[in-house]
């Protein structure tokens, strides 16, 4: 939608007119390589997309946030003093849950009107939820340093944490920090190849030669708030605590190598533990291994570590189902395809694919009439674009 009717529509449902209005930004991510890695402290490569969650702000004279989004009937609204009865929200509680987070954090927060325009698809696997809490939190704290008189640069990092704090604290989901730190601190044309445990980061150029990452959407549906998430979490911290026998000092599974990991694995004693602690050790290694193929060209190699990437997914750590498998195992069929695997948590979302740039066409062809055949309804392809981490954008009428 064009900003002028965004804020056509801002003003249709709040009032007002257009004066005050400020538009913020913040986008999904695709994650390339290094899947449920970040809360072991480990290694990720993910990239910030064009789709984005956009949102227009404007400050209220009184203490109230209300919010409503483009694609929903109803308007929430909350009072700043009782953030905490909110928590039960169906939609509005990723906002409530930052504006939360940045009041304990020492953010002065003020009333505000807000309205969403969401374009990353939900429950895709392609962290819509994180382009919604960092696209609320870049605007709560423009419209609270105005407000306040103050100038200083917006610290992104620190938005990365307070988002992924109400995602915890707030919706129950113990996620790591990867998606809120990509849909923070993406760059145009570049992947993020972040290490977790201390959050140091490098930007790496994604030049792909005649190829192009191609997203496919299962458009299988999945909350992680069903628990599948936070138990495999747990399962790797019950590792962790096996494997301390050996490495007292490791704060976390990432801490450990592959040699390591095999000179020790009969402290494991629970086979499902195991599988899923040698899934996180492997996959921090294909992380690294994968950064170095894509920055000497080797796009052979970079296509074989997607597809290891998604067989252990699929085999240790079992959070891919039929869908996601379908879409992989189709996709390595077709000619010029050099890697495929799902991203994200699984259980559903999206698979990330390598695709030579002149079989694209036939690729979404062939691929999306297996998938419609084997699994009963549709799936969608986007090609990925890599666009900017959240900001404010200028409004343009
Ligand atoms: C979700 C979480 C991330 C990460 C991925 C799996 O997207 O929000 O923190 O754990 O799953 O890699």
């Amino acid at each position: 939608m064009s900003h002028e009717t965004l804020i056509r529509n801002f003003i249709g449902y709040f009032g007002g007119s257009a004066d005050g209005i400020r538009i913020f930004k913040a986008p999904g991510r695709v994650n390339l390589i290094g899947e449920h890695t970040d809360y072991n402290g480990g290694y990720v490569f993910p990239a910030a997309l064009t789709l984005a969650s956009t949102v227009l702000a404007r400050p209220r004279q009184d203490n109230k946030i209300r919010l409503i989004a483009t694609d929903l009937e109803v308007m929430v609204e909350a009072e700043l003093e009782k953030l905490q009865n909110y928590k039960g929200l169906r939609w509005g509680n990723y906002q409530l849950g930052v504006a939360d987070e940045l009041i304990k954090s020492g953010y002065r927060v003020i009333g505000c009107d807000l309205m969403f325009d969401d374009k990353v698809p939900l429950g895709s696997g392609l962290s819509s939820s994180a382009a919604i809490e960092i696209a609320t939190a870049v605007a709560l704290v423009s419209l609270g340093d105005e407000a306040y008189g103050k100038t200083k640069k917006i610290d992104m990092i620190e938005m990365a944490l307070i988002s992924q704090r109400a995602e915890h604290n707030y919706v129950g989901v113990k996620c790591g920090i990867m998606d809120q730190f990509a849909s923070a601190m993406g760059k145009k044309d570049h992947a993020i190849f972040l290490k977790c445990s201390d959050l140091s980061y490098e930007l790496v150029p994604v030049k792909l030669d005649g190829y192009s990452l191609v997203i496919s959407n299962t458009n299988k549906k999945r909350s992680l708030g069903e628990g599948k998430y936070n138990e495999r979490r747990a399962q790797c911290e019950q590792g962790l605590e096996m494997l301390k026998k050996a490495f007292p000092e490791a704060t976390c599974l990432a801490d450990i190598s592959r040699a390591e990991y095999e000179a020790h694995k009969h402290l494991l004693t629970d086979d499902v533990i195991r599988k899923r602690v040698e899934h996180v050790i492997y996959e921090n290694q294909r992380v690294i291994d994968s950064v170095k193929a894509l920055k000497e060209g080797n796009l052979k190699l970079f296509g074989e570590l997607l597809n290891q990437s998604h067989n252990s997914l699929r085999d240790l750590y079992e959070v891919t189902g039929p869908e996601l498998d379908t879409l992989v195992e189709e996709a390595r069929k077709q000619e010029g395809v050099l890697g495929s695997r799902m991203t994200g948590a699984g259980f559903g979302g999206c698979t990330v694919s390598l695709v030579e740039n002149s079989k694209i066409d036939n690729f979404i062809d062939s691929v999306g009439k297996a998938y419609r055949e084997k699994i009963g309804y549709d799936a969608s392809f986007y090609i990925s674009e890599i666009g900017d981490g959240g900001r404010e954008v200028e409004v343009e009428l």
